[in-house]
């Protein structure tokens, strides 16, 4: 479910006409939907309403601070992997009790940050993981809540990139093994307090049962663990839930809800949930304008001013977006190949794909870019990160400014002139 539609032939984020913002941001542009997020938060949120649960949106799929205070003031927390995102939570205004941190390979000043920060725990990934924490917390004297992310070695049936829950996949700690570290965590450090299981199997997920399967290990391993008098208070389900961007049927979170309060009932845990494709997907689009037309002998080719380094997901994974006209001219469809300016042939954002006939300086929308697509833009070939722009109902907001041609070498130095450097030793040798 989102915001943005058809008004006639004109194409709309909510209240305002997406060819007003373009006109007046240029292209390409993310274009985020306030009301849809609003409404993604809130269906995690009542999906879970009769128990106790923390929404944990991840950061990684969308990172633009104006989305994440969207989903702070509705009360939702945060699952982040770096320092950088706790930083943005912070700007966000975030609660850092509501504040998970994943991730395999946390820094030292990665961890000492959190800490400081209070966060309520971090998900640990592996044995040394699990030491360097403890280490640290003695350090400043602080107490580290963690869970320890089980690798349940589950197949989610994604895309083999996306999936994490398997054995070969670098993720989180095998059952056994986790069982041992949790004991030894309570019984031998002091500086950590065992709090809860995490489990996050992959993403674009599109069934239930691959869930339900990661959750009857993950109770398991709880009973077995509260057996040896570890106070297990959380279950952790990570994220993954899918969305449509082409046929697939993933469903909705309060069946989610249903299947996952179904397997924890009467276990007396809080549940936590790290959505992160679900909440943000859907509410943003990203729009380009056509370049060029360019007919060659197999293929049509239409290229957009939007490329990979804008939106890496098609090329990365082969994955569909939806194309969309932003002023429905033309009855007319061709089939083409919508690609970028990017010198390589695996720069492009669709494939063979029937669109409206269009021509140059026409709008495109690409549908479903609000989850890891800004959050993965890139400057290669030296392009500027596109604009980012919020829309709440008539209001329009740029979230994020188009980055410029200063904005793309900052923090790049030239060395000395290597004559001049010549220069100065032959001067120094004569001496
Ligand atoms: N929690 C953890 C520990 C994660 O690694 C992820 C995503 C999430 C939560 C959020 O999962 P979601 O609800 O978004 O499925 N770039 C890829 C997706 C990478 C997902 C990485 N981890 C894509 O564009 O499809």
């Amino acid at each position: 479910m989102h915001f943005f539609d058809y008004k006639g032939k004109n194409f709309y984020a909510e209240g305002v006409p997406v060819e007003k913002i373009i006109k007046e941001v240029g292209t390409p542009v993310y274009i985020y939907s306030h009301k849809t997020l609003t409404r993604h938060f809130q269906a995690y949120d009542q999906a879970f309403a009769a128990v106790p649960h923390l929404v944990c949106y991840s950061i990684k799929a969308n990172s633009n601070i104006a989305v994440l205070k969207t989903f702070a003031e509705e009360g939702s927390g945060f699952d982040i992997v770096s320092g950088g995102e706790l930083f943005r939570a912070s700007k966000a205004g975030a609660d850092p009790r509501k504040i998970v941190f994943s991730g395999v390979g946390k820094r030292e000043d990665e961890i000492e940050y959190a800490l400081k920060s209070n966060i309520l725990m971090f998900n640990v990934e592996s044995p040394q993981e699990l030491r360097a924490i403890d280490k640290i917390a003695k350090r400043l004297k602080k107490k580290a809540g963690i869970s320890i992310r089980v690798n349940p070695n589950v197949d989610p049936k994604t895309h083999p990139y996306i999936s994490t829950g398997l054995k070969k996949n670098k993720f989180g700690i095998e059952t056994e093994d986790a069982f041992r570290e949790y004991v030894y965590a309570k019984n031998s450090l002091k500086n950590v307090v065992p709090m809860g299981i995490d489990c996050h199997i992959g993403s674009q997920i599109t069934q239930l049962t691959p869930f339900v399967d990661a959750l009857k290990k993950t109770t398991d391993l709880l009973a077995r663990l509260r057996a040896e008098g570890l106070d297990i208070k959380y279950i952790d389900m990570g994220g993954g839930l899918g969305i449509t961007y082409d046929k697939e049927e993933p469903p909705h979170p309060s069946k989610y809800g249903e299947a996952v309060m179904k397997g924890t009932k009467g276990l007396g845990v809080t549940l936590i949930f790290e959505p992160g494709r679900s909440m943000v997907g859907n509410a943003g689009i990203l729009a380009t304008r056509v370049v060029y037309i360019k007919q060659g002998t197999e293929k049509n080719f239409v290229i957009v001013d939007a490329a990979m380094n804008d939106l890496a997901r098609p090329s990365l994974y082969g994955s569909y977006h939806a194309i969309k006209a932003v002023k429905a001219n033309s009855k007319n469809e061709i089939t083409a190949d919508v690609v970028g300016p990017i010198c390589e042939s695996g720069d492009f954002l669709a494939k063979d794909r029937i669109i409206p006939e269009v021509k140059a300086g026409d709008a495109l929308a690409v549908m479903s870019a609000g989850a890891y697509g800004f959050s993965m833009s890139s400057n290669y070939n030296t392009r500027p990160r596109a604009a980012e722009v919020l829309v709440r109902g008539k209001e329009f907001f740029v979230v994020r400014k188009r980055e410029n041609l200063k904005d793309l070498i900052r923090g790049e130095e030239l060395v000395p002139a290597v004559k001049k450097a010549a220069k100065a030793v032959r001067k120094g040798a004569k001496k």
